[in-house]
Formats: C-alpha cells, sequence, structure tokens
C-alpha cells in the first residue's frame, strides 16, 4: 500500500509542475482541460453522454466546413479515409473509432484533458494509442483555437491513422521519441513532428496536398499553405527541417514537402543520434528565408 501511495503522490508532484509549465506557456496562464480525473498516462473518460446538443451542432459545422475544403487541398489518403471515422453527425465516442481503427492499422484513440508530457505522448504513439482531448473549443473559436481541441486531433489528425504506412511511421515517431528525451534531441524532433504530422505537404500527380492536421483542421491554413505565395515551399530534408524554427501563433512560412509516405518512414527511420549530435553545434535556422541553394516549388 505504501509504495502505491507513493508512487500517487510522485505523480501528483510531476503532474503539478507539468501543469506549471503548461500554464506559464498559455495564453492567461489557465489550462483548458480538467487534469484533476487523469490517470498516470493522462487518460480520462470521454464522458460522450455530457456532451451538448450545441456541441453537437458546433462540431457538425465545423466538419462541413472543412470538409467542403479538403478536395483538391488534402491528400487522398486522408479524404479516403474521412468516411471510415463516421463522424460527421456529431462529436464521435472514441469507443466506436477505436473499433474500427483497431481493426484496420491496430491503431486506438485515448481521451485526454488536452496536452500530455512529452514523454506520456511518446509512450502512448509507441503503443499505438493515439491521444485526443475531450473538450470542444467555445463557439466563437471557429476560426482560430490556441489549444487542441478534440476537433484539430480527431478531423486532423485520426483519418491518417487509418493508412497503414503512416500508422507505422507515428509509432516509430513515438519510439525515437523516448530515445531523443535520453540524448538532448528534443527540440529537433518536435521541429521534424511540427513539420510533417502537423504541417506536411506531399507532392503528388495532381499537385501539391496536404497530409499535416494543423492544416487540415484550420480552416484558413489549408487554402494559404497550397496557394498564397508568401510561404516558402522546398523538399523535406530531415536535417533542415530539424533545423528549423517554427511560430505556433500564425501560419507557417516555411512547408516542407515530401514525396510519399513511404518517403516520410524510410528517411526517418535511421538512428538520430548521429543526426543530434551534429545539429547541437549548428545555429538554428529562420523560417522565413531559404537557404543557399534552395528553391521553391512551384504551386501547381
Ligand atoms: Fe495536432
Amino acid at each position: 500500500m505504501k509504495d502505491a501511495a507513493d508512487a500517487s503522490q510522485s505523480f501528483a508532484v510531476a503532474q503539478d509542475a507539468f501543469l506549471k509549465t503548461l500554464a506559464e506557456k498559455s495564453n492567461g496562464g489557465v489550462l483548458r482541460g480538467d487534469y484533476s480525473r487523469a490517470d498516470a498516462q493522462y487518460v480520462v473518460a470521454q464522458d460522450w453522454s455530457a456532451y451538448t446538443p450545441s456541441q453537437h451542432a458546433l462540431w457538425r459545422r465545423l466538419y462541413a466546413r472543412q470538409a467542403a475544403l479538403l478536395p483538391g487541398r488534402a491528400c487522398q489518403a486522408f479524404i479516403d479515409n474521412l468516411d471510415r471515422m463516421q463522424a460527421a453527425d456529431g462529436i464521435p465516442d472514441f469507443v466506436t473509432t477505436s473499433k474500427a481503427l483497431l481493426a484496420a492499422t491496430g491503431w486506438t484513440l485515448v481521451a485526454v484533458p488536452g496536452l500530455v508530457p512529452d514523454q506520456t505522448f511518446f509512450e502512448h504513439l509507441a503503443a499505438r494509442r493515439f491521444p485526443v482531448t475531450v473538450w470542444l473549443r467555445a463557439p466563437e473559436e471557429f476560426d482560430y483555437i490556441v489549444e487542441p481541441d478534440v476537433f484539430h486531433d480527431f478531423f486532423g489528425h485520426v483519418p491518417l491513422l487509418f493508412d497503414p504506412v503512416f500508422a507505422d511511421h507515428l509509432e516509430e515517431y513515438g519510439k525515437g521519441g523516448l530515445k531523443a528525451m535520453a540524448l538532448g534531441g528534443l527540440p529537433f524532433l518536435a521541429r521534424l513532428y511540427w513539420y510533417t504530422i502537423e504541417f506536411g505537404l506531399i507532392d503528388t500527380s495532381e499537385g501539391l496536398r496536404a497530409y499535416g492536421a494543423g492544416i487540415l483542421s484550420s480552416g484558413g491554413e489549408i487554402t494559404y499553405c497550397l496557394s498564397s505565395p508568401m510561404p516558402r515551399r522546398i523538399p523535406f530534408d530531415v536535417a533542415r527541417v530539424m533545423r528549423t524554427l517554427y511560430k505556433i501563433d500564425s501560419y507557417q512560412e516555411t512547408y516542407f514537402v515530401i514525396r510519399s509516405f513511404e518517403q516520410l518512414f524510410r528517411d526517418t527511420a535511421p538512428d538520430f543520434t548521429p543526426l543530434y549530435a551534429r545539429l547541437q553545434g549548428l545555429a538554428s535556422l529562420p523560417a522565413d528565408r531559404l537557404s543557399e541553394g534552395e528553391c521553391n516549388i512551384p504551386i501547381r
């Protein structure tokens, strides 16, 4: 019993420190989620019956607006897998989606109160569990939200979990994250996640398309990233991505373009230990300019 009490006390201390760090980073120092019922892996019950009719209605509006923007902008795998989520009619029940996902690629969804510590996040991914925030934004946040909510996490991330190559890649990313923690590689790996899983573009025979969840769940960036002359669009290169800074409160200044999920999987498969060591001696690169010899990929 004493061991259990010690473990629960040390979790409470670690959770407190994590929440304090997040609160310092967030606007106004207040986090939206209720972390008081989270277990040691930051998992909570989704409590699907507690969503109100107006929250389901807001979800339907978000879903319909975003789904209408996908043709010609989202990669085909995302569009093809959207219907498998069966989530157009209201905030989905994660248990139902998890059953379909488990059958398709062996992944499940876990409900979380919001952002979770890096290590916890990586442990979930490494075990093919994707953490999805339970709360939905307010109506006045229809176009923009600071912290990821259930719409971003679910609509943006879940469709590609049905894609076998992407699903394998995300598991490997989780394993790589746990390794990076011991190697001082976290800032580099965070940039890789940002510029691929969240804001990645893919070159296809039909033209550039988005596969990043941050783009695909955004009503504005989904058109901006593919048609604005402002941002740079350059070929994906692991070392270049890992050196590039990013901003979390504006549209991206640079997008990195992969040729296929196979390329992403292959290029991020090697052991990053020597790369982290090399990058630690190099300056970071700003996102608002090309490096010498780089060219923009033309918009098609
Ligand atoms: Fe995300």
